[in-house]
């Protein structure tokens, strides 16, 4: 068998160690792995495909990012390209990735991505592919997984943001507002905000109030604690308004913090200031969980390959089982912040302001 393995879309720490756990599961059954380097791209002119044997996957557990490469503008069903005059035009070119695929004699892909990669897998193995997917994301928003990779680092990297927040916060008596990633889902914000001990937490699936904001920031400052922390997912929005949008067109989502921060000062008439986390979120290196998530997906998938489970991804199942599950169901409901699990519950049990 010859396997190849793709990474695609955003970057997730645990990327590299699924690639580790897939080339040495796959050589341990006398099999050969290559790479196609960023996403498809590999495949259709624009980079290349490479061996992947021990040597590649030494030492790389522990590294952020992914030895692959990877872009988000990659999708071969909607392929975009730039005109001279600067206008996109934009063409199919699935049947060009799996004639590549047949060129390089390639028997099975494993397919590392979050939903738009995971959709192009499933698209793929429509067209008869032979693969299995691997769910990543910081946001953990892919559904019928209890987890992804990268996520659990976010969350780390986030709470010590939020913990270094405070001790300045304090000194100033100011509002401090902290922008999160996540997309549509709460989950960075909402987790990282309870273990960073936040006074509100705003997120996608609860639209907020900013009176109900600036209550909680009110009541604290009456109560002597002069200083508030804000944690605000990316996609949290106002209720009855919309989320806010750096690049609409892109529909690439940010500035939602300094919104609430000038609203905040505004309104309370107390110091606000707002910072915007970013891609700090997905550096770096994985934590303990992301990297042994990523070494369980990745020799999963070689397994699934094993027992011909096409067009499956691999998922973390409760209690602590990796499964595989059809990509289509996975795909079907994103997941997001349930308003009934008990992390909202202890929010509100805890007394933190979730801005409803
Ligand atoms: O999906 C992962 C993610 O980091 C989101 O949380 C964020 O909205 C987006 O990707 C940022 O994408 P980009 O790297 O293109 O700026």
């Amino acid at each position: 068998m010859k396997i190849a393995i793709t990474t695609g879309g955003g970057d997730a720490p645990g990327l590299n160690a699924v690639i580790r756990g897939a080339v040495l599961g796959a050589l341990h059954r006398g099999w050969e792995c290559v790479g196609i380097r960023r996403g498809y791209g590999g495949l259709l002119g624009e980079d290349s495909v490479i061996p992947l044997g021990a040597d590649q996957v030494r030492g790389i557990t522990h590294l952020g990012g992914t030895i692959l490469g990877t872009t988000n503008r990659g999708n071969p069903f909607h392929w975009r390209d730039r005109a001279p005059d600067g206008s996109w035009t934009e063409r199919d070119r699935s049947d060009e990735v799996i004639r590549n695929f047949q060129f390089h004699e390639i028997d099975a892909l494993v397919a590392i991505g979050g939903d738009g990669s995971l959709a192009i897998a499933r698209d793929l193995h429509a067209k008869g592919v032979p693969l299995v997917g691997v769910p990543k994301t910081i946001d953990n928003d892919v559904g019928g997984t209890v987890a992804t990779f990268g996520f659990d680092t976010a969350v780390a990297v986030a709470t010590d943001a939020i913990d270094r927040l405070h001790s300045t916060a304090e000194s100033h008596e100011r509002v401090m507002v902290v922008e999160v990633m996540g997309r549509n889902a709460g989950f960075i914000a909402l987790h990282a905000g309870l273990a960073g001990t936040a006074d509100v937490i705003l997120i996608p699936e609860i639209p907020f109030d900013i009176e109900k904001v600036c209550d909680k920031v009110r009541r604290r400052d009456a109560r002597g604690r002069r200083f508030s922390i804000v944690v605000a997912a990316e996609g949290a929005l106002p209720k009855g308004g919309t989320a806010t949008f750096k690049d609409p067109e892109a529909h690439r989502l940010g500035g939602i913090a300094e919104a609430v921060a000038r609203d905040v000062e505004a309104r309370t008439g107390k110091e606000a200031r707002s910072l915007v986390l970013g891609h700090l979120q997905r550096g770096g290196s994985p934590t303990t969980f992301d990297r042994l998530l990523g070494l369980r997906f990745g020799a999963a998938a070689i397994r699934l390959i094993a027992e011909g489970k096409w067009g499956c991804m691999v998922a973390l199942t409760p209690p602590h089982r990796v499964a595989a599950i059809p990509l289509d169901q996975a795909l079907a409901t994103p997941k997001r912040v349930q308003l009934d699990s008990d992390a909202v519950a202890t929010a509100r049990d805890l007394g933190t302001s979730l801005g409803d």
